[in-house]
């Protein structure tokens, strides 16, 4: 860990950034958390209302309920207020298909589309609270699905198209979802994935699954199952141009977002309506300074939350244009972004830190040959952002003229939640600091019994009231979303990552402090991981850690014993990936797998993790006086090196379609 002096030095940040007062955003904040209430409706009244709120908050530990009584609806929020307007001839959405194809949407688009298939939903039965799931590539017809589905009042999950089927069927039992919506394939990095293939496995495994829409986006042959499977283009044939908005209730649940956490099982946190709303439209205006001329361009998938709030909520909100790019950042060549930037003029470009280290690693050739001067500012999300490969982001892309806003939030938290604002005030920035909370939010930083530490100590981050985007709780499991979020320490929220907070107040997110890891940005826990790899049938015991990794951040690493009549070798070593892959999806993807007689554990028989991630990360194991059989340790320790000196390892891939 760097230690908090060197962090602090900003001396190679330019004057503009650096010396501007904090004055407003002080006066702001302090407001926020002396009147909280006040401050959040005055937030909440930019938006359109069916119906006002009776209370705007109704906080009954560990459940927050905002803008009780009120009553909104996305969809009109998101388009059809913008189609009312000059904007109706805006571009909504900029698209581009990895094959070249493009498209463009403007708001009044948008809106007729999004009220055609709320159309297409209502005329096959879906009504207010059904949940539907959406397995879809990068195209637009997602981020209209979503909008229709607010429309009138069904929830949506979407599910990466990345997941395997056994991934997807997991996520769709567990919400009952009637209807799943997705392609015949998706491109990616020249290739065809085939998600229509992967979405009849998953339905063999979903018997709540009555119908399938299937958009077409390649138009290869994909196999069909009558009766259940229907096009969108018929369906649409008959859809009607206009479908009142329901008016939602701000408590009622808009979506539902699996991500993992500290047990085998996937949680699907649940998001309001309202108060999700209002928190990603007050951050999004603070955070990116969204200008009526802006082009913003968000590389995540829509099916993490950094999609769902800064692809489609945050920004269709607003009114704002965005672009929406559907394959790999490096096909056909490493400077296919770079293209698009100057393709569309994108002016805030918003990405995340594994992605910039893949860049770095190619060289500033590739950038050379474009004119990136149409960025304003540029923002990273996902996990922490080395101060490398910020000054490299800075300079390089942002011409060491743009701000960096990193921005720390969470699938729980449902908007940004501690990051730079200039929309509010430019803040001085630290490169590697997602600087201060954003206002509302009141964060800390405690010590193991949850007592806040004095500055530059690390610690817990903890959020100490409740905030608009905050989580609803997890789908069908009210004792998981107390047990992992309130009672490590009771009555403020626990967000499972380490930090610490500087002189100036700053904080440095410093990476999980739970048995989650963060892989190329995507979260996966070791349990999801270890349930995976233990149900291949040669595999009698797993720990699944983490080592560096230059480019991911994180990488998987598997230390596994075998069942007797199985040794190690080759074969199994790939076998085991391809079955990890079959089973989470390819983001699973282990770069090394250790194969060991016995696994490191305390007397007590749990599997001491810790030592595992020092030993695959070549560092000193520390205390082990607690440890039952030590000879394990010199065995992964042996694993280890001989398999450094033999391989490069296996699925180094950075992009793992
Ligand atoms: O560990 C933190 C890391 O990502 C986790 C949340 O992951 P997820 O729910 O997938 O949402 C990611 C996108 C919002 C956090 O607990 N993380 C996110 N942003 C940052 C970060 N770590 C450091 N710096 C960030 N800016």
């Amino acid at each position: 860990m760097t230690n908090a002096k060197e962090k602090d030095s900003s001396s190679c940040l330019p004057p503009n950034i650096y010396l501007r007062s904090l004055k407003h955003y002080t006066k702001m904040y302090r407001r926020s958390l002396e009147e909280p209430e006040a401050f959040w409706a005055e937030q909440a009244q930019k938006l359109d209302w069916f119906k006002i709120w009776d209370r705007v908050l109704e906080w009954q530990p560990p459940y927050a309920k905002w803008f009780v009584g009120g009553k909104l609806n996305v969809s009109t929020q998101c388009a059809d207020r913008h189609a009312k307007t000059w904007r109706k001839s805006k571009v909504a959405i900029y698209w581009e298909g990895e094959n070249g194809e493009t498209s463009v949407l403007s708001y009044s688009t948008l809106s007729r589309d999004v009220n055609r298939f709320a159309s297409v939903l209502k005329k096959l039965g879906i009504g207010k609270g059904d949940k539907v799931a959406f397995y879809l590539p990068m195209i637009p017809e997602l981020p209209v699905f979503m909008l229709a589905c607010g429309r009138i009042g069904a929830v949506h999950t979407v599910i990466f198209s990345g997941f395997s089927p056994q991934a997807i069927a997991d996520r769709v039992n567990d919400i009952q979802a009637k209807l799943i919506v997705t392609a015949d394939g998706g491109y990616r990095r020249g290739k065809i994935v085939k998600l229509k293939e992967i979405t009849n496995e998953a339905v063999k495994l979903c018997p709540c699954v009555k119908k399938v829409i299937v958009i077409k986006r390649t138009g290869e042959v994909i196999p069909w199952i009558d009766g259940r499977d229907i096009w969108l283009s018929s369906l649409l044939d008959d859809a009607e141009s206009f479908v009142e908005p329901e008016p939602m209730e701000a408590t009622h649940p808009l979506y539902i977002l699996y991500t993992s956490g500290t047990t085998g099982k996937p949680k699907g946190v649940i998001h309001s309506t309202g108060g999700y709303l209002v928190h990603s439209h007050s951050t999004y205006q603070w955070v990116f300074n969204i200008r009526e001329e802006s082009v913003f361009w968000c590389t995540a998938d829509v099916g993490w939350v950094t999609g769902h709030s800064s692809i489609v909520y945050g920004p269709l909100s607003h009114g704002a244009s965005i672009v929406i790019y559907e394959g790999a950042a490096d096909y056909p060549t490493i400077d296919r972004w770079w293209d698009i930037v100057e393709k569309y003029g994108v002016t805030i470009l918003y990405t995340s830190p594994t992605a910039l280290r893949m860049f770095m690693r190619s060289g500033e050739e590739w950038l050379a040959k474009h004119n990136l001067s149409s960025l304003e500012l540029l923002g990273s999300v996902g996990e922490p952002i080395n101060p490398e490969t910020w000054q490299w982001y800075y300079k390089n892309i942002g011409r060491k003229m743009c701000p960096i806003v990193d921005t720390w939030w969470q699938t729980e938290t449902g908007g940004i939640m501690i990051s730079p604002a200039p929309g509010i005030e430019q803040l001085p920035l630290k490169p590697g600091s997602a600087t201060l909370p954003l206002p509302g939010i009141d964060a800390a930083v405690v010590d193991v019994n949850g007592k806040e530490l004095p500055p530059c100590q690390t610690g817990y981050l903890v959020i100490k009231r409740p905030w608009p985007g905050m989580l609803l709780g997890i789908y069908g499991n009210p004792k998981r979303y107390q047990e992992a979020y309130w009672s490590r320490f009771p009555g403020v929220y626990y967000t499972g990552d380490f930090a610490m907070r500087d002189n100036d107040g700053y904080f440095w997110l410093l990476g999980r402090a739970d048995e989650v890891l963060k892989v190329a940005g995507h979260r996966l826990g070791t349990a999801e991981i270890e349930g995976a790899v233990i149900s291949h049938d040669a595999v009698a015991e797993v720990a699944a850690t983490s080592q560096p990794d230059a480019i991911k951040g994180q990488a998987i690493v598997l230390f596994v014993t075998l069942k007797k009549e199985n040794s190690p070798s080759e074969a199994l070593r790939k076998d085991i990936i391809r079955h990890m892959r079959q089973t989470i999806g390819p983001v699973a993807t282990p770069n090394e797998i250790y194969f060991v007689q016995s696994l490191p554990k305390t007397r007590s028989g749990k599997i001491m993790r810790r030592v595992l991630k020092a030993v695959a990360s070549g560092q000193s194991t520390g205390d082990i006086t607690t440890l039952d059989n030590e000879t394990s340790i010199a065995e992964a320790k042996y694993a280890y090196q001989s398999l450094k000196k033999t391989k490069s390892g296996l699925g180094r891939e950075l992009d793992q379609h």
